[in-house]
């Protein structure tokens, strides 16, 4: 079987200078779990430029949403960003991740910990029906630098309560925002409001490994800083083949 095949691009969305998304064309034969990533990319020179993206749309869509950085210099990604609609893109046959609920143990929350373009896997899972028949609260915190770069996911919540699948549990999901850079209603890394116990305050209590469940995505750093506070509440890491009580993946840059 080929490595990729070539994918139509259906839409392109420019939300800042440095983010867009785009929809593609989804072949019948791509089958992937919410959550999951890709190899995506374009022909460069003649020969394949891939990167790993996450799907940003949910496993029971027509088509693929992506979310992505724009890197001036970044070979896939500079060049990437100039794509229109009816443009062909190369899309991997196989996905793959951790940030999915077989990955999981049951639970009562869900937190989503997502910085930048780390939202875009837990795009997926927030419509994906799974995630509120497993969960009785979903927490989707995102922080960036700016107020423009939460555009993306605040358009995406708003739409859920009008979702044919999952807006009937809209009212589970709690979207979680922050800034690190301009004036917020609410301000500082998704890290200082655990230490400070504001997450939690507003979010109904402390960490509790017996019911709380968390996929973490964003950069390295981020990972690693999440990863130590929640390993310090007590919840242990998962995997495909051993589900526990939290999963990380890092926000892949093109
Ligand atoms: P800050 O502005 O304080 O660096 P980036 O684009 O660098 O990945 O950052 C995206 C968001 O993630 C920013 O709001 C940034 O905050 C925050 N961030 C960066 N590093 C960490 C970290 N180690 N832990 C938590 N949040 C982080």
């Amino acid at each position: 079987m080929a490595a990729f095949s070539e994918q139509r691009v259906l839409s392109v969305r420019h939300w800042t200078g440095s983010l867009f998304s785009f929809r593609v064309t989804r072949p019948a034969s791509f089958r992937f779990r919410s959550g999951e990533f890709v190899m995506l990319g374009l022909k460069v020179d003649g020969k394949p430029l891939l990167r790993a993206y996450s799907m940003a749309s949910p496993a029971w869509d027509d088509g693929l949403d992506f979310f992505s950085i724009k890197v001036a210099d970044g070979p896939l990604t500079s060049r990437l960003q100039g794509i229109k609609e009816g443009d062909e893109i190369l899309l991997g046959t196989k996905s793959v991740g951790t940030l999915v609920h077989d990955a999981l143990l049951p639970g009562k929350r869900l937190f989503l910990l997502s910085t930048g373009t780390g939202i875009a896997p837990f795009a997926s899972i927030i419509r994906d029906p799974e995630t509120y028949e497993r969960f009785e609260q979903v927490i989707l915190t995102h922080t960036c630098r700016e107020a423009a770069e939460l555009a993306y996911g605040e358009e995406l919540v708003a739409s859920l309560k009008d979702d044919p699948l999952v807006g009937e549990h809209a009212h589970k999901l709690v979207h979680y925002t922050s800034l690190t850079r301009q004036d917020h209603p609410r301000r500082g890394r998704i890290t200082a409001l655990m230490d400070t116990g504001q997450l939690w305050d507003e979010t109904g209590g402390p960490l509790d490994p017996a019911t709380d469940r968390v996929m973490i995505c964003g950069s390295i750093n981020m990972i690693n800083d999440c990863k130590a506070r929640v390993e310090a509440a007590g919840l242990e890491e998962g995997s495909n083949a051993r589900p526990g009580a939290f999963v990380v993946e890092k926000a892949f840059v093109g």
